[in-house]
């Protein structure tokens, strides 16, 4: 059976591995990722689907903003193993981190996707025709989930991420963006 929770620092390892796995390399080098370079996610917002001890399933949330005030949030990445898809784990993830987001203040979701996948979540480009994401050339994967109805009507501009940057090593590995270094040998 299937368990989705919060993820907690022994899970970053596992989850790292699913991304390599699930993205390969070059997901360090999507426009998204350079909202998320050197940041943590949003506080509380990390899942990860957990079957038989083992991490199958993870999506994370990050803060940024668009235009003058409209605190939103970035989704993503979400990646479901290989051998366990299709069995409504991504589903779960998004079914869970959307309404723990939707508790918070921010406005919208905003995710780079695939519409086909994300429409069930009530993802769609219809409203983010006036937003930008350096780098990003395929303008129609540029998703967003309103939590406040019309939170995103005229909102122009670039999506930007919090100006803070992780400072140490510490910090880096508990937002899960590095791997815990290894016990030193006695
Ligand atoms: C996308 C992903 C998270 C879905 O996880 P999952 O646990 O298999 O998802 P679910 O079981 O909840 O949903 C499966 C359904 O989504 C569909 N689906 C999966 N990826 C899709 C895509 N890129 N576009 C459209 N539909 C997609 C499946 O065909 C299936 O359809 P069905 O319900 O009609 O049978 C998983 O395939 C994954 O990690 N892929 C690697 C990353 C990736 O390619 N992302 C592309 C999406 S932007």
């Amino acid at each position: 059976m299937v368990a989705i929770r919060h993820e907690k620092p022994s899970d970053i390892a596992a989850r790292e591995a699913l991304l390599d796995l699930a993205y390969g390399a070059v997901r360090l080098t999507k426009p998204s990722e350079r909202l998320r370079t050197g940041r943590r996610p949003a506080d509380g917002l990390s899942f990860v689907a957990i079957e038989q001890g083992a991490v199958v399933g993870t999506v994370r949330l990050w803060e940024v903003s668009v235009g003058p005030d409209c605190p939103t949030l970035l989704l993503g990445p979400l990646a479901v193993h290989p051998d366990h898809r299709n069995r409504g784990i991504g589903s779960a993830l998004m079914r869970r981190a959307l309404r723990e987001a939707g508790r918070r203040a921010h406005r919208a979701v905003l995710l780079v996707g695939d519409a086909s996948y994300y429409g069930r979540f009530g993802f769609s480009a219809g409203q983010t025709a006036g937003l930008w994401l350096p780098g990003l050339a395929e303008r129609h994967r540029l998703l967003s989930h309103e939590f406040v109805p019309g939170a995103l009507d005229g909102v122009r501009g670039a999506i930007r991420a919090p100006k803070r940057r992780l400072r140490t090593p510490l910090e880096a590995v508990l937002a899960g963006l590095a791997r815990p270094p290894k016990p030193l040998a006695a």
